[in-house]
């Protein structure tokens, strides 16, 4: 378990009703972390890689059949939740937060339900 993405998570003080929304979710690291501490919310992961969403989805299993997780081939840019909305949003390690923040934080801020939260963190993998 990465040391980094458990201390972003307990950062993040999710509550068991939240609304969640995690953007690039790689392996699902962060997922597992995060639906560990629902209850009556949901974690939506998207990430562009097919590879990526699938290896996710087999990492949390039980929290997909449970209803808990859901996860979704898409890009920042491109995604559409449609009428959902998010407690949550959180983004690590995505390029786009560190190459253009500013548009990436207005892209990601579209799916924050009212008084919702942004969490982002970027470093270079092995970078410190
Ligand atoms: C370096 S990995 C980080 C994975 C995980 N969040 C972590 O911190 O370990 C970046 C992930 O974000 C995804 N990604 C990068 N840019 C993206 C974008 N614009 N939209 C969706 N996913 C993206 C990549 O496919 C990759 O799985």
């Amino acid at each position: 378990m990465s040391d980094r993405i458990e201390k972003f998570v307990e950062a993040m003080h999710i509550q068991p009703h939240e609304r969640i929304l995690e953007i690039g979710c790689g392996h699902g690291v962060a997922a597992s972390l995060i639906c560990e501490k629902l209850a009556t919310g949901h974690y939506v992961g998207i990430d562009r890689s097919p590879k990526m969403v699938a290896a996710a989805t087999k990492r949390n299993a039980a929290f997909v059949s449970a209803g808990l997780a859901t996860f979704v081939v898409a890009t920042l840019e491109s995604y559409d939740p449609g009428q959902a909305r998010f407690d949550k949003v959180l983004a690590m390690r995505v390029r786009l937060f560190h190459d253009r923040p500013e548009e990436a934080g207005r892209l990601a801020e579209r799916w924050l339900a009212p008084g919702g939260k942004l969490f982002v963190q970027y470093d270079e993998p092995g970078g410190g």
